[in-house]
């Protein structure tokens, strides 16, 4: 049997969780979808894909026809095969043509309390200028921007606008360090980098055009950089490189036309960890993309016209491309973007929000939920949170309790909860309920998403049956599935589809019960997810012994309250040097960024290895835990360096 590792202390629990929560007649009386559309929609999709996906495809705009709907030729697929299209058209020219003109697209709060509106024909405009802006700066169909920003209005503006000359955007989260961005610039070859003179954080400003400058300075192809102004534009900005986003954009002209661009053509590339030192840059294209991020939205937040929905994630990850973008935006929904901190001023900030814009929909990570549950029931009481329809999860597995406090205190036991899992990689979320559709059972995603065909199988292949717990993988491509790492196709080939012969390995540990609902238990690779965000335990290593004091290195995860797991680091001194952990620490940050700091350091004088030298993390995962050691310790070369780590304390 394959062994599967627990992300946290929780998994015990929800293997035992057996309440099962149903939407309310009211709700599903107005749902889109009820269980016996999806059911057959799902047959559908599985049975006879090309008039399922077709359907899908045809309710968005296309230059010109696909031909064909899948190429599947092992492990790559090209889907609506000679089509043209263009995502950002599709988001604004289409949505302002059928009539949603006035309404708003996007409304945004700053840290500090100010308000910006868009509507879909503002939003265009917009996009239109900056698309204008990027192609009087040299940037071609094809090139890489990256993108380095805070959450303002301008990042969706620039990812559409990249999509709408077929450039290909690269977003780097804000809260990145120095290096990490100039890899990623370096990895993606960016020509243009858009960034903002500072963003705002609990009340501070943090200065991104200053780590941009030294990442420039790292990355010789890149030629210019656009500045958008967030702060007192007061950042200095170098001769001949150097250009505002408010200076390019007026004197950029109002008219353009979105380019027809092959169904194939990248849309973008976002750099994920795995389970080796250096991120991957998974590559996403412009169709499959599309329809999977349209039809998602639309199925599993029950998109009605007069909703306001609002996604926590910043645009630095996936969910906030495809559910704070891309998705609504494709659905002319209205869409709540917020800059700041969850707990600026108070706790109380996201449910003043939610009552201040009216929010119908949420769609937040249990870091975030565990985080709100601490502060107690008041911050939540104090607003009018009685817009809320729909509450969604992502990015972590949910733990029952977080799941009954956020369907209890946030939702009054009136609102669905959906737990949606899905990547980097795929895109758009794969399993979840649908809320008009299915119960809900907490701490389980639930069933498979349109086209989706996944099973528990173990490592050699063999597939098993309800309520083993075993290895996530899917059994066909989908249409938002990723087509490659950007450059490193063998790492494509091997890492997703090399692992078990034939389908898609998703490094998550996972079982299916008897009513098909997937419960995700969590990586099974060396992947931490610490509040929702991907750390590879080898990128801390690197970074960790690129410190001149340390000799070796090896980082776990720990199970943690909040944030679901937290980063422990076992650190070998180097001969004539002394560890001083807070240093550390702030070379971690530096190296990659703050989310990557450990929490827990052991200083140790040798590490637990087999006699070929491997690291057996295991025992170090049970240290870090303070569990006793449980396992075979006989292929260990010295079995009593695990007796002097237990009872080294943690720094
Ligand atoms: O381990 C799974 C976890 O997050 C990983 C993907 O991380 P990332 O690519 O950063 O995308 C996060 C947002 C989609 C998965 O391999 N994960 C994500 N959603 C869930 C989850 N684990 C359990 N339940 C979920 N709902």
């Amino acid at each position: 049997m394959t062994q599967t590792r627990p992300a946290s202390d929780h998994i015990d629990a929800m293997l035992h969780e057996d309440r099962v929560v149903a939407p309310s007649a009211d709700f599903q009386a107005r749902a889109r979808m009820g269980r016996e559309d999806y059911d057959r929609r799902y047959r559908q999709s599985l049975d006879d894909p090309d008039t399922f996906w077709s359907e899908v495809a045809g309710q968005l705009h296309w230059f010109a026809p696909w031909q064909e709907v899948l190429d599947w030729q092992p492990p790559h697929a090209q889907w609506f095969v000679g089509g043209q299209t263009n995502i950002a058209y599709n988001a604004l020219d289409r949505n302002v043509a059928r009539g949603l003109g006035a309404k708003t697209a996007i409304i945004w709060e700053g840290e500090d309390g100010e308000v910006r509106r868009f509507t879909y024909a503002e939003l265009l405009a917009e996009v239109k200028r900056a698309a204008n802006a990027l192609t009087a700066l040299g940037v071609e169909k094809g090139d890489r921007v990256t993108l380095y920003l805070p959450l303002v209005p301008e990042a969706a503006i620039a990812m559409l606008a990249c999509a709408r000359i077929g450039a290909v955007h690269s977003v780097v989260f804000g809260g990145f360090s120095v290096s990490a961005l100039a890899d990623r610039l370096n990895d993606a070859q960016s020509k243009l980098l858009i960034t903002a003179d500072a963003g705002q954080r609990r009340g501070a400003l943090v200065s991104l055009k200053a780590n941009a400058d030294e990442a420039a300075a790292l990355a010789p192809s890149l030629e210019k950089m656009l500045v958008v102004c967030r702060a007192d534009c007061e950042a200095p900005m170098q001769a001949g490189r150097d250009v505002w986003w408010h200076d390019a954009l007026a004197a950029a002209g109002a008219e353009h036309e979105a380019a027809p661009l092959d169904s194939e053509h990248p849309l973008f590339v976002l750099y994920t960890s795995g389970s080796t030192g250096k991120p991957k840059g998974v590559q996403h294209t412009t169709g499959g993309y599309m329809v999977g991020t349209y039809l998602t939205t639309q199925t599993v937040f029950d998109l009605q016209d007069d909703d306001v929905y609002w996604c926590t994630a910043d645009v630095g990850w996936i969910t906030g491309h495809s559910y704070s973008v891309y998705g609504p935006l494709l659905n002319g929904a209205t869409v709540l973007m917020y800059e700041g901190a969850p707990n600026h001023p108070d706790w109380g900030r996201f449910w003043q929000l939610v009552a201040r814009h009216r929010v119908t929909i949420l769609y937040t990570a249990p870091t975030a939920i565990r985080s709100f549950m601490r502060q107690g029931d008041d911050f939540p009481a104090r607003a009018d949170l009685s817009s809320l329809r729909l509450l969604g999860s992502v990015g972590e597995p949910i733990n029952p309790e977080a799941w009954m406090w956020y369907w209890r205190v946030i939702g009054s036991e009136r609102c669905p909860v959906v737990d949606t899992w899905w990547q980097t990689e795929t895109g758009s979320i794969m399993l979840t309920t649908l809320p008009g559709a299915h119960p809900s059972k907490p701490g389980s995603a639930g069933l498979p998403m349109f086209g989706v065909e996944p099973a528990i199988m173990t490592r050699s292949g063999e597939e098993l049956g309800a309520d083993d717990g075993g290895l996530l993988v899917l059994k066909r491509p989908w249409p938002s599935m990723l087509r490659t790492v950007y450059g490193d196709d063998e790492r494509y080939r091997k890492a997703y589809w090399g692992e078990i012969e034939g389908v898609y390995f998703a490094g998550d540990g996972a079982r299916r019960d008897a009513d098909g609902y997937y419960t995700v238990m969590g990586r099974v690779d060396d992947v931490l997810n610490v509040s929702g965000h991907r750390l590879g335990t080898m990128e801390i290593e690197s970074a960790l012994v690129a410190h001149p004091s340390v000799a070796e290195a090896a980082v776990v995860g720990r199970p943690d309250d909040v944030k679901g797991e937290c980063v422990v680091a076992f650190v070998l001194p180097q001969g004539g040097y002394t560890v001083d952990p807070k240093e550390l620490r702030a070379h971690v940050s530096k190296e990659i960024g703050a989310l990557a700091r450990p929490d827990a350091i052991y200083i140790a004088d040798a590490l637990p290895k087999t006699r070929s030298g491997k690291i057996m993390r295991r025992f170090l995962r049970q240290i870090a835990a303070g569990r006793s050691i449980e396992g075979d310790t006989s292929t260990l070369e010295d079995p009593s360096v695990l007796e002097r780590l237990a009872a080294t304390p943690s720094v």
